[in-house]
């Protein structure tokens, strides 16, 4: 059976490209999904990219992976990562696997971004290589999945 994973990205990364290219790189979020969908076919997996700007969106689609098949998610939750106790909590309750990832790496940022509410309920947390923290995310959840 093909693993389903998530991919559920949070606000102003439907932005990117245009959005402060120098933090986040001149990628569009249409590359980032062409990239997590060519990854997916290549590790045999069935993947689901979302954006959203709307919090409540977010944790609504954190309870429909906890309530449907989903084998696994990658997380980033963007801002709310540093700010959001129901992301958090909505995060927590899922029994499926979830690894944090980030294009930057918050921790070499400003203070503000060096809490994340999310990552003490994520399997692992990949940060600072771009596009490629969701690739290395889907590689990690791919190994895991087939055991
Ligand atoms: C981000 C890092 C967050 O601090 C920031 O708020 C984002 C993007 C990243 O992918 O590097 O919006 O999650």
């Amino acid at each position: 059976m093909t693993s389903v994973v998530w991919i559920l990205n949070g606000p102003n990364l439907g932005r990117l490209g245009k959005r402060e290219p120098e933090v986040y790189g001149t990628a569009t979020y249409d590359d980032l999904v062409a990239a997590c969908m060519a990854a997916a076919d290549e590790l045999g997996l069935a993947v689901e990219v979302r954006q959203t700007d709307d919090e409540a969106t977010y944790v609504r689609w954190l309870h429909e992976a906890a309530d449907s098949g989903v084998d696994a998610l990658v997380l980033n939750p963007a801002a709310w990562t540093h700010t959001s106790v129901a992301v958090r909590d909505a995060a927590a309750a899922l029994s499926a696997p979830f690894v944090e990832v980030h294009l930057s790496n918050p921790l070499a940022r400003e203070e503000f971004r060096h809490v994340s509410y999310t990552a003490g309920e994520a399997v692992g947390i990949v940060a600072g290589f771009g596009l490629d923290s969701y690739l290395l995310a889907l590689r990690a959840l791919a190994d895991r999945l087939r055991g």
